[in-house]
């Protein structure tokens, strides 16, 4: 049994569902549902008797323990996180008591389990964290990309818990031995990510006619990852990753925010122009800059290539084609998780200075 927390979320669900694809191996998907959890990106799976929902926070140290000792999982990847940069600067709380606290009561509950497995079990069981390129902080224009080496500089509240979470993975595995494996990935992009992030965003305000906002002057540069081949790596760093180690996930495709947003416009023109005739790229709108807005991200993942056999399977222009085709043909599901409390966010975070 592989035990996953986050899996109703962006990465996790596709996490999930390739997983139940591609192996016969069961999975315990533990999830708050939060507002980015949804069991709509499980809909499949849900069917499917391998894999088993519980609904429930990392930071429950009492349900943790139970699930973990009910199930006896033979290693545990940990997704689940408040993972919305905008949302870390309003209220950090939250992202201080799921990424930090809750990644601390998973990895307790974990070594508490793994101390006590029969020796055969207890070497081949692994807690793999997954983390960001974020933690490195923000990058001058001509840096080489970092490597697993480079120090930690956290600059938002987002970073900063997840910065917390891996030094306290790397605790453990220090400490007590348990054995750990971090995932530093770079800027994830797909099906089934919740339109509050860039790329679904883009696609939901210029398919309904909104502004698309662009932080500052569209300059600062993230490197661009295909959520199936972030999958594919957190494969590989669970079966050839060594203890202890991190590895950085990146697909070196490095770009302007602005530069993203028009191949989006451009991809959208291709796809499903508007039916007035005038260019979705009329919809971009400058607006204030983030606070404290890192520069640029990259990553380099040499050592993910070397040593897990990882590679990116996924060009930026194909990937972006089919997350495109995907909010397309899945404006149901945009609408849905577009309700509600989504939709109060929205209207504070973009709100008109007064
Ligand atoms: P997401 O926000 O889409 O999903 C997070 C999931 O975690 C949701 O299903 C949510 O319900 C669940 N969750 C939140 N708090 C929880 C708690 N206390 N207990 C149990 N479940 C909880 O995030 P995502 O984009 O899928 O990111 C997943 C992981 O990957 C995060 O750890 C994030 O830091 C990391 N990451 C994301 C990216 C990216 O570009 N999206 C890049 C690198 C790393
Ligand atoms: O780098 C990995 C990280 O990527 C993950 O750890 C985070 O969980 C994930 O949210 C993402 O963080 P970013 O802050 O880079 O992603 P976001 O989609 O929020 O923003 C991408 C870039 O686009 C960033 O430079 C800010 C900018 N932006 C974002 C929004 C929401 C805009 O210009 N306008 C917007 O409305």
């Amino acid at each position: 049994m592989l035990m996953v927390t986050g899996g109703a979320g962006f990465i996790g669900s596709n996490f999930v569902r390739g997983r139940l694809e591609t192996s016969d191996e069961g999975v315990i998907n533990v999830d708050k549902l939060t507002y980015a959890g949804n069991l709509q990106n499980l809909a499949q799976a849900l069917h499917n008797p391998r894999h088993v929902f519980i609904k429930a926070d990392i930071a429950d140290a009492n349900i943790i323990s139970d699930v973990i000792a009910k199930y006896s999982p033979r290693a545990v990847i940990n997704l689940a996180a408040e993972s919305h940069v905008d949302r870390s600067i309003r209220e950090p709380d939250s992202f201080v008591q799921t990424n930090v606290v809750g990644t601390l009561c998973l990895l307790k509950a974990c070594c508490e389990y793994w101390k006590r497995l029969p020796s055969e079990r207890k070497d081949r069981f692994r807690f793999l964290h997954v983390s960001t390129d974020e933690v490195y902080g923000s990058l001058e224009e001509t840096a080489t990309p970092c490597s697993e080496a480079a120090a930690y500089a956290p600059s938002s509240p987002y970073a900063a818990s997840k910065a917390s979470s891996d030094h306290l993975v790397s605790a453990f595995h220090k400490t007590y031995g348990l054995p750990t494996l971090i995932a530093n990935s770079s800027n994830n992009y797909g099906p089934y990510q919740f339109p509050e992030k860039l790329i679904p965003l883009a696609v939901h305000c210029a398919l309904t006619d909104q502004e698309i906002p662009v932080y500052g002057d569209g300059g600062n540069v993230r490197d661009w990852l295909y959520v199936s081949d972030h999958c594919a790596a957190i494969e590989a760093v669970l079966a050839h990753g060594r203890p202890g180690e991190r590895y950085n996930i990146s697909a070196a495709n490095e770009r302007t925010n602005i530069e993203v947003i028009r191949l989006v416009c451009r991809l959208l023109e291709e796809e499903r122009p508007r039916s007035d005739g005038k260019l979705y790229e009329r919809q971009i709108r400058f607006v204030s800059d983030r606070p404290g807005h890192d520069r640029r991200y990259a990553v380099d993942a040499k050592k993910a290539r070397i040593e897990l056999n990882w590679a990116p399977a996924e060009t930026l222009l194909n990937g972006l084609r089919k997350t495109v085709r995907w909010y397309l043909a899945n404006r149901e599901w945009v609408k849905n998780v577009t309700s509600g409390a989504y939709r109060d966010w929205v209207a504070f975070q973009y709100r008109r200075p007064a």
